[in-house]
């Protein structure tokens, strides 16, 4: 494959990716679908070297959805073993890096022996003022919608804010993961063109872009394409441009 050429001055600040195809991956293979989510952890690992290396200010990654935990308990607990093995195997790489790792989601529903790398190595790193890894787990784009909501509610009858206060920035700052800005580029693998529930409102103005190969085998070269076609388009943010409005 051709490398494609990306312009390092229009990078996306903000880059999502919607990891899918592991399963397939596997059963093409005659495989159990395990074998897919661990060849997808090391595609995670190769992907987030070339985002920090390209100098990508922000990656936040579908790893685990609210609806997941609806899976086999089998592959639910095999895709949890694999996510402690990462936060272990790369803590050196994250700290050396200086990436700072944050986590969205219903992250108190994973289970004890996940929870305590997670947050051990979110504490770790976050003075860290590298690129930041978010990891969105036990996330859902509609669910986190709903607790901002209940939060929102809780502040009003407080009497800490007016109901005329709640505006899009207000919101804006109590997502969490609206904490590194909108998504510039959201990259979804494995041929299927939809959200998932994924980043609902901070795709609203996100450029997406589609692959159709499945995850484990989404290669750099690949990633480097998709932000080489996030630069060939034009983002319009709903305006239209002067020299068009003639
Ligand atoms: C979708 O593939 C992928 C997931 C449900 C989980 C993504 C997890 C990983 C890439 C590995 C572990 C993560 C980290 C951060 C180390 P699918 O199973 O839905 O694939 P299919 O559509 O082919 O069935």
């Amino acid at each position: 494959m051709k490398v494609p050429l990306v312009d390092l001055r229009r990078l996306p600040k903000h880059v999502a990716i919607i990891m899918d195809g592991n399963g397939r991956w596997a059963e093409l293979r005659g495989l159990p679908r395990t074998a897919g989510h661990r060849e997808g952890s090391r595609a995670v690992r190769r992907i987030v070297r070339a985002a920090r290396r390209l100098g990508i200010q922000a990656l936040t990654l579908y790893a685990f959805s609210e609806q997941n935990w609806a899976r086999p308990p089998e592959e639910v607990a095999a895709l949890m073993e694999l996510l402690r093995e990462f936060l272990i195997s790369e803590r050196r790489e994250i700290l050396d890096h200086r990436i700072r790792l944050r986590s969205i989601g219903r992250t108190e529903r994973l289970p004890a022996h996940v929870r305590e790398v997670l947050r051990a190595l979110e504490e770790e790193s976050s003075g860290c003022d590298g690129m930041t890894l978010v990891l969105a787990l036990s996330y859902g784009g509609r669910e986190e919608l709903a607790d901002c909501m209940r939060l929102i509610a809780q502040e009003v009858l407080r009497g800490v804010i007016h109901p005329q206060a709640i505006d899009e920035a207000l919101i804006d700052c109590r997502l969490p993961s609206m904490a590194e800005g909108a998504v510039d580029l959201l990259i979804r693998t494995g041929g299927e063109q939809r959200l998932s529930n994924f980043l609902l409102w901070n795709s609203a103005y996100a450029e997406l872009v589609f692959s159709s190969k499945l995850w484990p085998e989404f290669e750099v070269e690949d990633f480097y394409s998709a932000i080489a076609e996030f630069q060939s388009r034009e983002r319009r943010f709903g305006r239209i441009f002067s020299h068009q409005n003639l």
